[in-house]
């Protein structure tokens, strides 16, 4: 069964954030250090675990933009996992989680390759492409929730 739980101990976040440099960063060659940004400490953090085995398999986190408005990022699902439903999982998890919080749009920046996957949850595209990472621009998605 995979549950989703916030990290805690010192080795769960060190694979938390070895999770995101692994499937975000490293295929770039960008640096160790690169897949953290400035909003790790206003953040809730939340992976995806097989309970059996304790494996990580998929990671997001959610932090207030602007009043009424929450940001989720550096979602990740293992290659492995990945188009086995995680990563919808996680989507439905940290939307909840933003709702509890209070927020009415939730949004994210979406790589281009991956905005038809927040289309099919409801999210639209905000904006321009802005910055790159990578090879891949980004676009501000939001959704009312
Ligand atoms: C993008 C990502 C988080 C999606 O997670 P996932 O577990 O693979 O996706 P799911 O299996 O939950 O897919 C849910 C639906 O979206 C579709 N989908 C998944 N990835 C997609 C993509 N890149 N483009 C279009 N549709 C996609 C699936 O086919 C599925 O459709 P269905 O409900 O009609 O069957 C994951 O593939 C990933 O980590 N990719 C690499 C890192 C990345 O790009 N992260 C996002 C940064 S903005």
């Amino acid at each position: 069964m995979i549950i989703i739980v916030s990290p805690k101990t010192r080795d769960e976040f060190k694979s938390y954030y070895e999770l995101r440099y692994k499937v975000l960063r490293e295929t770039w060659g960008l640096q160790k250090g690169t897949e953290k940004d400035d909003y790790e400490p206003i953040s809730r953090h939340f992976m995806a675990v097989e309970e059996s085995t304790r494996e990580i398999i998929g990671v997001v986190k959610l932090f207030e933009k602007e009043p009424g408005v929450g940001w989720f990022s550096h979602m990740a699902v293992t290659p492995g996992h990945q188009h086995k439903g995680i990563g919808k999982l996680l989507l439905n998890f940290v939307e909840e989680e933003a709702k509890r919080e209070g927020y009415k749009t939730l949004g994210c920046m979406a790589r281009l390759n991956t905005t038809a996957f927040f289309e099919k949850a409801g999210y639209k595209i905000n904006g321009l492409p802005s910055h790159y990472i990578g090879t891949t621009q980004v676009v501000w998605m939001e959704k009312t929730i």
